[in-house]
C-alpha cells in the first residue's frame, strides 16, 4: 500500500477531515502535524489500532503511547483522578507541549499504555491536530511518527521516509514549530516530577505549582545503571543518526579548536565528516582534508535564540544521514532554559559520547 500524502495547504478542510476521520474510525493510522513533532495517530481507545502503531514503528510493546485530546472535557473519561496540580498546569499550558501522567480509567486499553495503569495525556495546540480530534471526537494515541530509534520527524517528508507503505495517510502541514517533543510530567505524587524535559521548562511549571522535581534517572543517564527512567521510552537509544556522533563541550574557542582537530584527523583518514555548528561559528570550520575534501558544516541555528536550535535539531540529524557522513562532531547547547531538553536529545543521539575541553 502506498501512503496517501495530503497537503493541508492545497486541500479543502472538509476533504482532509473526512478522509483522515474515516481512516481513524476504521482503526487505521494517520501521520499528523503537532506543534512539537509529527505524530503517528490512531484511535487510542481501540487496542487493535494501537497495536498497528507499534508494528509500523517497530516500537517495543512496553513503551506506552501519549493520548491526545482537544478539550478538557475529554480528559475526564480517560483518567480515574485529576489532581489539583494537573488542573493548574492544564489551565496554564494546555493546549500546548505538556504531557501529564494520570491513573487511567477502564476505557483506556492496556495496549495503549504498554500495560501500565497510568495514561499519558496531552492537548496539542496545532490547529490540524485539534480540528481532527475535535471533529471526529476520537482521542488519538500518537507517538512521534518515526521508525523506532530514528530522529523524530519535524516535517511530513521525514514521516514519509520512515513509514511510507506502513501507514494509511500523512497530513502534510509543512515543518513543525517547536521541533522537540513535549515535556512529560508525572502529577501523581505530592511534587510533580519531570520524566522527559521539553519545551515547557521546570521553571515555567514552578511558577504555577511551586516545587517541581526531575526524574533522577534523566540527570544520571548512563552514569548509573541503577536508575531506571520512569518514562519507559527514555531508556531506549533514540534519535540516532547513521554517522557516529560525538558532542564536544567547553568554552566556545576550545570547542571549535577541538572539533577542527577531530574533523581533520578523520578527513585525513579518508572519511566523510559532518560538523554541527551555529550561525556564530560555522565560518570557523572552513578547512579541507586531502584531495581538497571539506567537512559538511551545518548550522543548527543561533545561540541568540534557543528556539532556532530546537527547531532544527532533528532535521539536521536526518540531513547528516543524507550526506552519508561517517563521523559527526557537534557543539553543545546546555546553557539556555531549554538546555536540558536539547542536551537530553543530543546525548541520546550520540549514545552519550561526549568530550570536555
Ligand atoms: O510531543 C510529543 O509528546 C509527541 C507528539 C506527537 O505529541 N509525542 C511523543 O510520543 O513524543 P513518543 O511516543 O515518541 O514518546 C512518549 C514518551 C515515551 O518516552 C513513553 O515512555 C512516555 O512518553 N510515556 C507514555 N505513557 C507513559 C506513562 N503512562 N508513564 C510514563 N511514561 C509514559
Ligand atoms: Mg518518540
Amino acid at each position: 500500500m502506498e501512503t496517501i500524502v495530503c497537503k493541508i495547504s492545497e486541500t479543502a478542510e472538509q476533504v482532509w477531515l473526512k478522509e483522515a476521520g474515516e481512516i481513524l474510525a476504521a482503526g487505521g493510522l494517520v501521520g499528523i502535524p503537532t506543534e512539537t513533532v509529527y505524530g503517528l495517530a490512531a484511535n487510542a481507545l481501540d487496542a487493535e489500532a494501537a497495536a498497528k502503531i507499534y508494528a509500523a514503528k517497530g516500537r517495543p510493546s512496553d513503551n506506552p503511547l501519549i493520548v491526545h485530546i482537544s478539550d478538557i472535557s475529554m480528559l475526564e473519561g480517560l483518567v480515574s483522578e485529576i489532581p489539583d496540580t494537573a488542573r493548574k498546569l492544564a489551565e496554564k499550558f494546555w493546549p500546548g507541549p505538556l504531557t501529564m501522567i494520570f491513573p487511567k480509567s477502564d476505557v483506556v486499553p492496556y495496549g495503549t499504555t504498554g500495560g501500565l495503569d497510568t495514561v499519558a495525556v496531552r492537548m496539542p495546540s496545532h490547529p490540524v491536530a485539534r480540528k481532527l480530534i475535535g471533529t471526529t471526537g476520537i482521542v488519538l494515541a500518537a507517538p512521534s511518527a518515526n521508525t523506532s530509534g530514528r530522529p523524530s520527524p519535524t516535517r511530513a517528508e521525514h514521516v514519509y521516509e520512515d513509514l511510507n507503505g506502513k501507514i494509511d495517510m500523512i497530513l502534510d502541514d509543512g515543518p513543525v514549530g517547536i521541533g522537540i517533543e513535549s515535556t512529560i510530567v508525572d502529577v501523581s505524587g505530592d511534587v510533580p516530577m519531570i520524566l522527559r524535559p521539553g519545551y515547557i521548562t521546570r521553571e515555567m511549571m514552578m511558577e504555577v505549582v511551586g516545587e517541581v522535581c526531575v526524574d533522577p534517572a534523566i540527570l544520571n543517564e548512563n552514569k548509573d545503571k541503577n536508575f531506571r527512567p520512569k518514562a519507559p521510552g527514555m531508556k531506549y537509544k533514540h534519535y540516532a543518526p547513521k554517522g557516529d556522533l560525538t558532542l564536544v563541550s567547553g568554552t566556545s574557542e576550545k570547542v571549535v579548536e577541538k572539533i577542527r582537530e577531530l574533523a581533520s584527523e578523520k578527513l585525513a583518514a579518508g572519511f566523510r565528516v559532518g560538523i554541527i555548528a551555529t550561525e556564530e561559528t560555522k565560518a570557523l570550520y572552513a578547512m579541507a582534508g586531502p584531495q581538497a575534501v571539506s567537512p559538511v558544516v551545518m548550522s543548527i541555528g543561533t545561540r541568540k535564540d534557543e528556539n532556532t536550535i530546537t527547531h532544527n535539531l532533528y532535521d539536521i540529524l536526518r540531513r547528516m544521514d543524507g550526506e552519508n557522513v561517517s563521523y559527526i562532531y557537534s557543539e553543545s547547547f546546555g546553557e539556555g532554559s531549554r538546555g536540558q531538553a536539547i542536551m537530553n536529545r543530543l546525548l541520546k543521539a550520540a549514545g552519550h559520547q561526549q568530550i570536555y575541553v
